[in-house]
């Protein structure tokens, strides 16, 4: 059974409550049980974590070396400042897909630059939580 490590930056354990108009109503519990649905559809499994901490995401990823089939990343606004969580990623050798709820290149300009796209395989942004299944179903394509 292929595995995906699901990956989710600062703020996002507040969804639902957080700016809805933007994120949507959602809780990321909801956005962890379409996955876990989506996943289970493809007989794949994930581990599906949330961090409000640069480091404990880059050590995350550094454990999954060797261990996942693949990543599902939603750095939140770490996807705009980190060098660290782009390095790590380069240490994978199984494919990324980038994740956004909203679409950030249509919004502030400071959210234009993401550091995980040039590591990504295929991004997913302004699709709300089903962005996440899109990204798992491609991993489904993609793991064959
Ligand atoms: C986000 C977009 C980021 O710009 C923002 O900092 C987030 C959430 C999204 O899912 O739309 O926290 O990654």
């Amino acid at each position: 059974m292929k595995k995906i490590l699901i990956l989710n930056g600062p703020n996002l354990n507040m969804l639902g409550l957080r700016e809805p108009h933007i994120y949507g109503d959602q809780s990321l519990q909801d956005v962890e049980d379409l996955c876990y649905e989506t996943a289970h559809s493809h007989n794949m499994k994930i581990d599906f974590r949330q961090s409000n901490h640069e480091g404990e995401l880059v050590d995350w990823i550094q454990e999954a070396r060797g261990v996942q089939d693949a990543v599902v990343i939603n750095a939140a606004a770490y996807t705009h400042t980190s060098v660290a969580i782009h390095d790590a990623l380069k240490l994978l050798d199984v494919p990324i897909i980038e994740v956004h709820l909203s679409n950030p290149k249509e919004r502030e300009e400071f959210r234009h630059h993401s550091y995980i796209e040039s590591v990504a395989k295929s991004v997913f942004a302004g699709h709300g939580a089903k962005g996440y299944q899109m990204a798992i179903d491609r991993l489904a394509e993609l793991l064959g």
